[in-house]
């Protein structure tokens, strides 16, 4: 539709029509099926409103899809067509590695390949928006939707939500794509303590320099959609921030598209003790610049009220209808209302063996080895030594995280399922050995069906022998693969924890196998970064596979096998403990550092009572052979303003493996005005280097990214020196200097 004749059906609306659009319903309005991401209440609005609602969320599949929308545009007297919103994060029926699985594969290229797929998948089944990529930066593993991040750094955050914006569109003009809607705008990934929807204070300074730059790349690669977090950012919640959505976003960053509230959160600015009651928070949420409101009444119900009472203009209503038609328009809604929903093509696209291929690829590149002591792996195929694999993990389907919501894990390749095509029947044995989780109160708390709970818990007869068959296995055999980690239920939107260890009846399995005295290679299976010191310790090999999604046996398989050489580096650091969260590698120098003050021991910034450092470090892995960071050289010294930096970095494959290296480049601003962090990735190439072979690793740095905020939010860059880091993780040694004059 031309943009004057959109500008003639928005004209020609009447205010109940439009406010209709500006309501997000959830499938149980529309005699569909539903899945429930927030809290179940009855709205309370009219049949009215619903009839003349603009959008959903969560109802998907091509039949189900068309039914909705067929009988919607019977209603109302100008038919406008419904838009289908879903949460596909990470894979829509083929899923991916979680997002922390996909920030650890450094390789934006793969991911933008990944998304696209899942556009695909996901559009042949009706769906038009995609409530992802989530954006937001995470310090703090207690928090269960780290998860649902790509880690703790920007730049890199930044190139993914590039990547995922770019590959979920692409095809958006032919029906193929998902209009991305990047959340959860702003902040929410640092809520204090890592408790699920707790608030954020975040300095100025930290925010620009942090949490906002992978927001700021995806508006600028085209996003469609913008969701507000229901979190409050220095006391300001979220869905009724007028700074962060009015002036920051639509002004400064130019952003035309729409923006959504997050599932209920304008009538939760009520529970803020932001708004009066839920008229109130209508005025502040459309004020703020909100569309759309995600299963709230507070639109539906507020906003004629505050119209005729002068406490809004129905220009502000206007302006969010016109965001929302045109996304529409934009998506070709008004053309073709089913858009690329289609049996036939759900067919040829969902599960599709490229589509898999593609997924295997993935899992392969986000698995993180992380121990790998005298090269106990790879395992040789053929060999005469039993290998017993062992654990609640070990043939578990459920591989695929909490949120991955429109997958069915049986179509998951299961640990065991890989490694069985690897080997010949004699050699290995499976068993289960303990359940996941075996506290019937973690479940309750859940409201969980007794049915499942059953199903999650056996019987203490049923763990026994589980036990024992394990135990017995293990006995049999040269190698144990312990196939270890969390529920699933514990992490994810509503997963924060603090205790970030297996399970107890896990520790102690994993303790009995310990006294066998053989070797064990762990294999962890988590939604966040736990705290594996004393597994860690006791095993021979430690490889965290995440939730690897559908093709993560085949891929941890390809590793253990010697079939992919691991690649994986952490985007996020793990700890040591609990105690020293939240941590990340680019915090600032204190006046006391561990390493270098003056102080004696006692007087230094550090803990008596445990290391301050992380168990393994951001941009942390290893992979099979052995490779050496031999020489970084700067090729001028002296820059000025707009010049840019060019580098380097030699490395030498001195093992017996091909490999892929992902070359990271550091750097630090020696003296600053506002204290700088230690070290900042400002670059990092994900290079292909056979055994043997030498390598020059080039970088081109616009010096201009070396600058930081102020604390009034300027951006600066001041002269002086600067450090340059480069190496395999950000431990990196290798270092140069170079001058930035006048
Ligand atoms: C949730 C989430 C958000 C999600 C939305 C819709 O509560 O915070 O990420 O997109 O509901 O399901």
């Amino acid at each position: 539709m031309k943009s004057q004749q959109l500008r003639q059906l928005l004209d020609s609306l009447s205010l109940d029509e439009k406010i209709g659009q500006l309501v997000q319903l959830s499938g149980e309005f529309y005699q569909a099926q539903n899945i429930a991401t927030g809290p179940q209440k009855s709205l309370g609005i009219t049949q009215n409103m619903v009839d003349l609602s603009g959008s959903v969320l969560n109802v998907t599949g091509a039949e189900q899809v068309k039914r909705v929308q067929e009988e919607h545009l019977k209603k109302g007297k100008h038919p406008i067509p419904l838009l289908f919103m879903a949460d596909i994060i990470y894979g829509y029926h083929t899923v991916y590695p979680i997002p922390l699985g996909i920030g650890a594969t450094w390789d934006p290229k793969l991911v933008e390949e990944a998304y696209h797929n899942t556009a695909d998948e996901a559009s042949a089944s009706g769906v038009d928006v995609t409530f992802a990529p989530m954006l937001d930066l995470v310090r703090d593993p207690r928090w269960g939707r780290v998860l649902e991040s790509t880690g703790e750094d920007a730049m890199l955050n930044s190139h993914f939500a590039r990547a995922m914006v770019n590959g979920l569109q692409k095809d958006l003009p032919n029906g193929r794509g998902l209009a991305a809607c990047i959340k959860h705008f702003a902040g929410y990934g640092a809520a204090e303590g890592g408790r699920e929807y707790n608030s954020a204070d975040i300095s100025l300074p930290n925010l620009k320099q942090n949490y906002l730059p992978a927001y700021r790349a995806a508006v600028d690669a085209g996003a469609k959609m913008v969701m507000a977090s229901l979190s409050t950012l220095n006391g300001v919640p979220g869905t009724g921030d007028q700074w962060l959505i009015d002036d920051m976003l639509r002004k400064q960053w130019g952003f035309d598209g729409v923006v959504i509230s997050d599932y209920a959160s304008i009538q939760e600015l009520v529970d803020h003790g932001f708004a009066q009651d839920r008229e109130d928070a209508a005025r502040l949420a459309i004020t703020a610049g909100v569309d759309i409101d995600m299963k709230s009444p507070c639109y539906a119900n507020g906003l004629e009220q505050l119209l005729n009472k002068g406490r809004i203009s129905e220009e502000k209503i206007n302006q969010a209808v016109w965001r929302v038609l045109s996304l529409k328009n934009d998506l070709g809604l008004f053309e073709n209302p089913f858009r690329g929903a289609s049996i036939e093509r759900e067919s040829h696209s969902i599960l599709s063996s490229d589509k898999r291929a593609v997924a295997r690829k993935m899992s392969q590149e986000a698995i993180v080895l992380l121990k790998n002591e005298d090269e106990i792996l790879p395992l040789a195929k053929q060999s005469n030594k039993k290998i017993a694999v062992i654990g609640p993990y070990a043939d578990e389907a459920d591989l695929i995280g909490l949120w991955a919501v429109h997958a069915d894990r049986h179509d998951t390749v299961t640990l065991a399922d890989g490694i069985k095509e690897k080997l010949n029947d004699s050699y290995y044995s499976i068993s289960k050995g303990t359940d996941i989780l075996r506290d019937k109160k973690f479940f309750d708390q859940f409201g969980t069906a007794e049915e499942s709970v059953k199903r999650s818990i056996s019987s203490n007869e049923e763990e026994m022998k589980q036990r024992q068959k394990s135990l017995k296995n293990a006995a049999k055999s040269d190698i144990i693969i312990f196939a270890c980690g969390e529920h699933p239920l514990q992490s994810s939107e509503a997963g924060s924890r603090v205790l970030l260890r297996l399970p107890q009846n896990q520790v102690d399995l994993f303790n009995e196998l310990v006294e066998l005295q053989k070797p064990i290679i762990t294999i962890v299976f988590s939604g966040r970064p736990l705290v594996l010191t004393d597994l860690v310790s006791k095993s021979s090999a430690l490889v965290q596979a995440w939730f690897p999604g559908t093709e993560g046996g085949h891929a941890l398989a390809d590793i253990l096998f010697g079939d992919y050489n691991p690649s994986g580096r952490l985007s996020m650091s793990m700890p040591y403990i609990e105690g020293q969260l939240p941590m990340h590698y680019d915090h600032l120098s204190t006046g006391r550092s561990e390493e270098t003050s003056q102080h004696n021991s006692r007087f230094v910034s550090r803990y008596v009572d445990s290391p301050s450092k992380p168990l393994f470090p951001f941009g942390f892995g290893l992979s099979y052979g052995e490779l050496v960071y031999s020489k970084l050289v700067i090729e001028r010294s002296q820059l000025k303003l707009g010049e840019t930096v060019e580098s380097y970095v030699t490395i030498n494959n001195i093992g017996n493996y091909n490999r892929y290296e992902v070359v990271q480049i550091y750097f630090h601003d020696d003296v600053a005005s506002v204290a700088q962090p230690v070290k900042r990735l400002v670059d990092f190439k994900r290079v292909f280097i056979k055994a043997g072979e030498t390598k020059q690793v080039k970088f081109s740095i616009p010096i201009n990214q070396l600058g930081f905020y102020d604390r009034k939010g300027n951006y600066q860059l001041e002269p002086g020196t600067f450090t340059f880091f480069a190496g395999s993780d950000s431990m990196a040694m290798l270092s140069e200097q170079i001058e930035l004059i006048q």
